[in-house]
C-alpha cells in the first residue's frame, strides 16, 4: 500500500490559522500515505503551497515563490508541486497559465482529496485541477499532522455569510457551515488526551456559529461545553464579528475557568459613514458600548483589533474618526492594514479609491498612535505577575524562554532549567516593550 515510504514533502502556509489548520490536513493526508516532512524544497517530492487572497500584497509574495520553484522542477521532472487554498479557489486554471510548473490546484473545498490526487499523480502524470465551487462535506474528518503540542487550531465551522464589501473571504471559502457541538467536544477531549494544554477555536465569524446546526447550540453552548473538558488549561477563539458578539458569550468568557480574558473584535473603521459603506452592521457607538460592557465583565481583559485604511470614500475626517476611536478604546494592540482593491467585491468598483500614498501616510500614522497606546498599557502591567504558558526558548537566545499570558501578550525571561514547554507557570513582570513583556520567573 505505502508506495510512498521514503518520499519527502514540504509545506509552504500564507495567510490566517484557518489555513494553518487546513496545511496540518494537506501533511496528515501525505504522512497516511507514507511521505515525510522535510524542512529542505531541495529532497522533497511533493511541495504544497497553501495560499492566502486576502490583499494583493500577499498573493504578490505568493507569485513570488511560486515562481521561485521552477528552478527545482527543472533539476528534477518528477517533483509534483500544489497550489492550495484561496488563491486556488479564485484563480484556478489561470495559475497553470502563469506557471507551468504546477501540476495540482487544490481550491478551499477539495482539502480533503489530496491523498486520492498524490497516488493518481503518481500512477499517471499529468495535470489536475479540483477546485469545487462549494463544500460537498467538512474536511474535518481527515488525518492531521500538528507541529506544536502544546497549542492546537480546532476550527468549529467554515465559511463566512457577511460580505464586508471589501472581503474576498465570502467568496473564496464559500457559505457558513457549522460542525456538530459533539463533534468539536469531542475533538477538544482527544488534544486534552494527547496533551495539548490549549486549544484555538477557528472561524471566519465564531460569534454566528450553530446558526446553520439542527440542535441550535450557540457560541456561547459551545465555549461552555469546551470548557468543561478536562485538560484543557486555555481556550481561546477567532475571529469575533462585533456585530455579532453578545452578553451571552461575555457571559459563558468570564463564567468559565479556561477561557482567555482576550477578546480580538475588528472593527475596521472608526466613521460612521465608513462602517455603513464596509456592510459592517455597527456604528462607532454600538462598538463603544460592546467594549465598555466587556470591560465591566471581565476586569483586565486584553483587547485587540484589526483596523484597515484607505477604504473608498475615505476622507481626512473620516480617517480622524478612526484615530480618534482608537486613542479612546485604548487596544492592547492593533493590526493595521492598507485597503486592498480585491476584484469581484462592491468596495473594488466604489468610486473614489484612495491613493496609495495617502493611505501610506494613514497608516503611519494609525501605527504611530496604537505603538505607543500599546507600551503605555504594557508600561501599566510592570510590577504585577502573570500567569504564562510556556511555549518554548526565546527565537533570539537560548538563555531565554518565551511563552504568553492569558490576555496574549508575549513574556520573555531567563531561563531558570525548571520549565519546560507546556507548564503554566507564574512570571513578575519588570520590563515593557511595544511588543513584548520581560520578566522573571517566581
Ligand atoms: N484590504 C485590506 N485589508 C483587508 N482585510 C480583509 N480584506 C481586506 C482588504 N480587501 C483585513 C480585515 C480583516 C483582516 C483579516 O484582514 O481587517 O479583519
Ligand atoms: Fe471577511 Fe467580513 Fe467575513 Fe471577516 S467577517 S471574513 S472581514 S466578510
Amino acid at each position: 500500500m505505502n508506495d510512498d515510504k521514503g518520499k519527502k514533502y514540504h509545506t509552504i502556509t500564507y495567510g490566517c490559522q484557518m489555513n494553518e489548520n487546513d496545511s496540518e490536513r494537506l501533511a496528515g493526508q501525505l504522512k497516511a500515505l507514507g511521505y515525510e516532512e522535510t524542512g529542505r524544497l531541495e529532497e522533497a517530492d511533493v511541495i504544497l503551497v497553501n495560499t492566502c487572497c486576502v490583499r494583493e500584497s500577499a498573493e504578490k509574495k505568493i507569485h513570488g515563490k511560486i515562481g521561485e520553484l521552477k528552478r527545482l522542477k527543472t533539476a528534477n521532472p518528477n517533483l509534483i508541486i500544489g497550489v492550495a487554498g484561496c488563491m486556488a479557489q479564485k484563480d484556478r486554471d489561470r495559475l497553470f497559465k502563469r506557471a507551468p510548473h504546477i501540476d495540482l490546484v487544490l481550491g478551499t473545498h477539495n482539502i480533503h482529496q489530496l491523498g486520492d490526487i498524490i497516488t493518481e499523480l503518481n500512477q499517471s502524470r499529468g495535470r489536475v485541477l479540483a477546485v469545487w465551487d462549494q463544500a460537498e462535506r467538512l474536511a474535518s474528518d481527515v488525518p492531521t499532522v500538528r507541529k506544536n503540542n502544546i497549542a492546537a487550531w480546532l476550527p468549529i465551522m467554515y465559511g463566512c455569510n457577511n460580505f464586508c464589501t471589501y472581503c474576498i473571504v465570502p467568496y473564496v471559502r464559500g457559505r457558513e457551515r457549522s460542525r456538530p457541538l459533539g463533534e468539536v467536544v469531542a475533538e477538544a477531549a482527544a488534544l486534552a488526551a494527547r496533551g495539548v494544554r490549549e486549544i484555538t477555536l477557528l472561524g471566519q465569524n465564531v460569534n454566528s456559529y450553530g446558526k446553520d446546526e439542527a440542535d441550535h447550540a450557540d457560541f456561547a453552548d459551545l465555549l461552555t461545553a469546551v470548557d468543561a473538558v478536562d485538560g484543557i488549561a486555555r481556550i481561546r477563539y477567532m475571529t469575533s464579528h462585533p456585530r455579532d458578539m453578545n452578553a451571552r458569550v461575555i457571559d459563558a468568557v468570564k463564567n468559565s475557568r479556561h477561557v482567555c480574558e482576550h477578546f480580538h473584535l475588528p472593527i475596521q473603521a472608526g466613521s460612521d459613514a465608513v462602517l455603513k459603506a464596509m456592510n459592517r452592521g455597527y456604528t462607532a457607538a454600538d462598538y463603544r458600548r460592546l467594549v465598555a460592557s466587556i470591560r465591566t465583565a471581565v476586569p483586565g481583559a486584553s483587547l485587540t483589533t484589526d483596523i484597515i485604511v484607505g477604504f473608498p470614500g475615505e476622507t481626512e475626517a473620516m480617517f480622524a474618526d478612526t484615530l480618534g476611536l482608537m486613542a479612546e478604546v485604548r487596544f492592547d494592540a492593533a493590526y493595521t492594514f492598507l485597503y486592498s482593491q480585491r476584484s469581484g467585491t462592491p468596495a473594488a468598483a466604489m468610486p473614489d479609491q484612495i491613493p496609495l500614498p495617502v493611505k501610506k501616510e494613514r497608516l503611519r500614522r494609525l501605527m504611530d498612535l496604537q505603538n505607543g497606546i500599546s507600551l503605555e498599557v504594557n508600561r501599566g502591567l510592570v510590577g504585577t505577575k502573570a500567569e504564562v504558558l510556556v511555549e518554548g526558548e526565546s527565537k533570539n537566545d537560548a538563555n531565554k524562554m518565551m511563552g504568553r499570558t492569558r490576555t496574549n501578550k508575549i513574556v520573555i525571561w531567563d531561563r531558570t532549567g525548571g520549565e519546560k514547554a507546556g507548564d503554566l507557570v507564574t512570571v513578575a513582570i519588570d520590563a515593557a516593550q511595544t511588543w513584548v513583556l520581560k520578566g522573571t520567573l517566581v
